[in-house]
């Protein structure tokens, strides 16, 4: 198949699963409310190389402030832009929680976008993606 069909209905506030999509680790987020707060303030926008995801192509429907459709889940290839290990989930900071890259050091923001200075060049990718139902994701 090239679709996986996820159901989040279970995905609580800050927890996250991985599934594999033709290859690539997904992240399913279900951020929290303070996440979703920080993600649009000065403080964190000014620390981000490319808070608008100008400079990679994503889907249509997620380009907006929180790169999903829906604000509270974020879908996400989890796959560091740099080269491509699988960065891990850090709830909790004053930024409103962070993805790092272990490997070389790379941080993300909880809606992908890289810092400035880091060696991944980029966001990270959103696959394409679709609601069946409220609380059935279809990817791909
Ligand atoms: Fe992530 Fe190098 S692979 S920082």
């Amino acid at each position: 198949n090239s679709y996986v069909d996820v159901d989040i209905s279970s995905l609580k506030a800050g927890q996250q699963i991985t599934i594999t999509w033709q290859g690539h680790p997904v992240f399913i987020l279900n951020r929290p409310d303070e996440t979703l707060k920080s993600l649009q303030e000065t403080a964190l926008l000014t620390r981000l190389r490319d808070p608008d995801s100008k400079e990679l192509q994503q889907p249509p429907y997620t380009q907006n402030w929180h790169r999903s459709i829906h604000p509270e889940t974020a879908v996400l290839i989890g796959s560091c832009t740099h080269l491509g290990c699988v960065p891990t989930l850090k709830l909790g900071s004053k930024l409103g929680g962070l993805y790092n890259c272990a490997c070389h050091g790379s941080r993300f923001d909880l809606a992908g976008r890289v810092f400035k200075s880091m060696p991944a060049p980029y966001n990270l990718p959103i696959p394409p993606y679709m609601y069946l139902k409220h609380n059935i994701i279809r990817i791909g």
